[in-house]
């Protein structure tokens, strides 16, 4: 007995020792991007497909390359130019010659490595000053019709419709009312190659984007275990008292050890009043017990993104009436994962919603359920406008409850990934249920 005891000892010893090793990130192989090139010049067939790198980095953050120019290349130089033709299944990849200062300050890029050509799968890589005469040597040969993205960039925080709508409000302030990025490039191909068919790749790179491949899904759910742990470890960090931006910090620390570039967006930390402002950010009130805390929170992993929230009674225990709520938002978002399945719309999942809600007897407080938005390389991850659900999409459902003059949200979030009769919950590791809360809760000592 004793043996069997101090074996059961040894072996949970190792098993945790394992668990707390820190994993190599889940990466790409260079097939996956020729086979995403292959796949866009297929669905396109003619003309060229041109897409632009990001210009550079100029914040306090780590450069993050374009999502679209990413997703078809793997390649992280600035400044570069990628061209598809499609009638002959070729790529090139055109970046700027660094001076040997730049290559000093920040290293060089794919024309300074004579093996980049072969790692990336490119029949060709030239420097970008060279790529308008190689468009013009090919007009003549190709049909004049450039596929460019000629909708909005998303970026790893915001949708495309976000970046619009940020572009059009800024334009309320005449002095601040300039092109973006993507409307300047199109204006200069229009220029540049008047007698060119322009037409947008994004509907194309869109549909591609939305289903999820075999390698984005190793990165998601390896991204969806960090991601919960992390939110867990800023759970076990609250206390009445903390600062919303210490359970930030214990957040972002797991995270970074596990090989995210960091949140996919501002962690939203809101406690009391602040649990209402959906989008809330400051993160820099001090919690009191008797409230809640609600955490919207997720990493970027290799370019792919996770969506959590949880919300908890800062004090360890949640009151009656707060139980009421977060019963009432849970068994909704329970409810709504229930009816993900491939070919499901977001009017059958309100139906089945209801459905569930009359069997047991709970009122849903208004909420109806959904489908929610779908993640991957930006968190509002590209989307089509009539959504069906499909195996290999990945969504986050996000039901909230607020009630500002009670200074009280509830929101409950997961990102899931639709498998082929279901969905596969990918952020499970961070407790929701009430019992789980309070039991996880219980652990903390102040
Ligand atoms: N984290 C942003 C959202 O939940 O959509
Ligand atoms: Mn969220
Ligand atoms: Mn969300």
């Amino acid at each position: 007995m004793k043996k069997k005891a101090l074996f059961i000892a040894v072996l949970v010893g190792l098993l945790s020792a394992l668990m707390a090793q820190v994993q190599a990130p889940a990466g790409y192989s260079a097939a996956e991007f020729e086979r995403r090139r292959l796949a866009l010049m297929e669905a396109t067939g003619n003309g060229l497909i041109i897409l632009l790198a990001s210009p550079g980095n100029s914040g306090a953050g780590h450069f993050r390359q374009d999502n679209d120019f990413y997703y078809f290349t793997g390649c992280e130089d600035a400044n570069a130019i990628l061209v598809m033709i499609p009638a002959t299944k070729d790529s090139y990849l055109f970046v700027p010659q660094k001076t040997d200062r730049e290559k000093m300050m920040e290293g060089g890029n794919s024309l300074d490595d004579p093996e980049a050509r072969e790692k990336l799968r490119l029949k060709a890589i030239y420097p970008v000053s060279y790529f308008d005469e190689f468009l013009s040597r090919l007009s003549g040969r190709q049909d004049q019709v450039i596929y460019l993205r000629l909708s909005p960039e998303d970026s790893v925080g915001e949708a495309r419709s976000e970046t619009a709508l940020f572009q059009a409000r800024r334009a309320r302030n005449p002095y601040n009312a300039q092109l973006s990025l993507n409307q300047f490039r199109a204006e200069r191909f229009r220029q540049l190659y008047p007698a060119a068919e322009l037409k947008d790749i994004t509907p194309r790179i869109d549909a591609l984007r939305m289903i999820k491949t075999p390698e984005e899904i190793a990165i998601l759910r390896q991204n969806g275990r960090i991601s919960a742990e992390a939110v867990k470890k800023a759970m076990l960090a609250s206390r009445p008292g903390a600062f919303e931006y210490e359970l930030e910090a214990a957040a972002v620390e797991v995270l970074l050890r596990n090989g995210c570039r960091g949140p996919a967006y501002p962690p939203i930390i809101g406690s009391g009043p602040n649990t209402c402002i959906l989008h809330y950010e400051k993160n820099n009130r001090a919690m009191q017990a008797g409230e809640l805390v609600l955490m919207d929170f997720g990493g970027d992993l290799n370019y792919l993104t996770m969506d959590i929230t949880r919300t908890w009674p800062v004090s360890g225990k949640f009151s009656e009436e707060q139980k009421r709520i977060y019963r009432a938002v849970l068994e909704v978002q329970k409810a709504c994962l229930e009816a993900f399945r491939p070919g499901v719309s977001g009017r059958d999942v309100q139906e089945y919603v209801a459905r569930r809600m009359k069997e047991k007897g709970i009122d849903p407080l208004g909420l109806r359920g959904g489908l929610g938005h779908l993640v991957g390389m930006s968190v509002h991850d590209v989307q089509a406008p009539e959504l069906v659900l499909k195996e290999g999409m990945v969504m986050a459902i996000e039901p909230g409850l607020y009630y500002p003059e009670k200074n009280l949200g509830i929101r409950i979030e997961d990102t899931v990934l639709i498998t082929r009769d279901g969905c596969e919950v990918l952020t499970a590791g961070v407790p929701k249920e009430i019992d789980e809360i309070e039991a996880l809760l219980a652990r903390r000592k102040f």
